[in-house]
């Protein structure tokens, strides 16, 4: 038995399945609504039944709801279950300033070594709280002496349970060198965010070109995630470019979407392959690819990611070639050393 949810405001229509939240049931087919903890207590999901009733798992209402709230035809829709079609008002998440940065503490979970000098860490954070954020976004690690250090989340917005963060080791870089000879598994952290307009625009009709320097390929991978899991079927053509073949960690995710989605395609692009990486595929510097497969960008959206000297090397060089300013999206990441205390 399934439902059929209309959001009146923006006449937006969903299915909701039997058992299945109204608030799940809605990011399951790409429609993000406002959510934090997901557990019935912090109130962030609350919208109302203007047709239609819901049910709480136990008959119990959440205690984010008040009787007073419920008895107006509000409801937390994180927890709320349609016990019939229904026609709800409700904000709809479509830009970066719908979401408010919080801080939040956040526990290690994991630790994984992607390659000699990139880190994955697996971060969850306490109780019932999720972190809501637009796939591409980054959050703000929250330092001794009021120091930040941003990293892009590499999880999907869908797959929330724990975080993913990709650290490359700088070098001479105090928080890296952290992250990378003493941080443990449990060890506490805090953070504020999410942050950033590098996200994936979904109402445009355009094809996309994405392209990525190093780690750079962490926002990349959430937005790609984010638009496999929502059946996006705009063609997409991704470009990873980096040193040599070892610094392609995770290289055969890309490899796999590819396999997988007709209309997505991977190029990988090595600058200086080592001898011994017996590679027979594309090198140069990633932008003068991209070039050398589409001329004409004026069609295109393109969204970019990496050191500062990628992104302005590529961005004068994509404007030449036609791009359109308004659909150009990167996020320059910078390795900066720390300065002294
Ligand atoms: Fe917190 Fe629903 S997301 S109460």
């Amino acid at each position: 038995m399934s439902y059929r949810v209309r959001i009146e405001n923006t006449r937006h229509e969903f299915t909701v399945d039997e058992g299945e939240s109204v608030l799940d049931a809605a990011l399951r087919q790409g429609l993000i609504l406002p959510y934090s903890c997901r557990g019935g207590t912090c109130g962030t999901c609350m919208g109302k039944v203007v047709e239609g009733e819901v049910r709480y798992p136990d008959d119990r209402r959440p205690p984010a709801l008040s009787e007073a709230e419920e008895a107006v035809g509000q409801a937390l829709f994180c927890q709320a279950r349609p016990a019939s079609d229904l026609a709800i008002e409700v904000r709809e998440v479509r830009s970066a300033e719908d979401i408010q940065p919080r801080k939040l503490p956040c526990r290690v979970e994991r630790l994984d070594e992607l390659a000699h000098d990139v880190r994955r860490l697996w971060l969850r954070t306490p109780g019932n709280e999720r972190l809501q954020f637009l796939p591409g976004q980054y959050i703000d690690f929250l330092l001794r002496g009021n120091r930040r250090r941003s990293f892009s989340l590499a999880n999907p917005p869908h797959d929330d349970e724990l975080l993913e963060i990709h650290v490359r080791q700088v070098p001479d870089g105090r928080f890296t060198g952290y992250v990378f000879q003493e941080l443990k598994e449990r060890a506490l952290l805090r953070f504020e965010g999410p942050f950033g307009t590098f996200f994936l625009r979904e109402d445009s009709p355009r094809p996309i070109l994405m392209m990525a320097g190093g780690t750079g390929f962490a926002p990349i991978k959430s937005m790609l995630e984010h638009a496999f899991h929502h059946g996006f079927d705009r063609p997409i053509h991704f470009y990873w470019g980096v040193r040599g073949r070892r610094d392609l960690y995770l290289a055969e995710l890309p490899e796999h979407w590819a396999a997988a989605h007709e209309h997505f395609h991977y190029t990988p692009v090595l600058s200086e392959p080592d001898p011994g990486d017996d590679w027979q595929g594309r090198t140069g510097f990633v932008h003068e690819a991209v070039l050398a497969d589409y001329p004409d960008l004026s069609a295109y959206d393109v969204y970019m990611s990496g050191p500062p000297p990628m992104i302005d090397a590529a961005r004068t060089a994509f404007l030449i070639h036609g791009l359109d300013p308004d659909h150009l999206y990167f996020d320059a990441f910078d390795y900066a050393v720390d300065p002294p205390e």
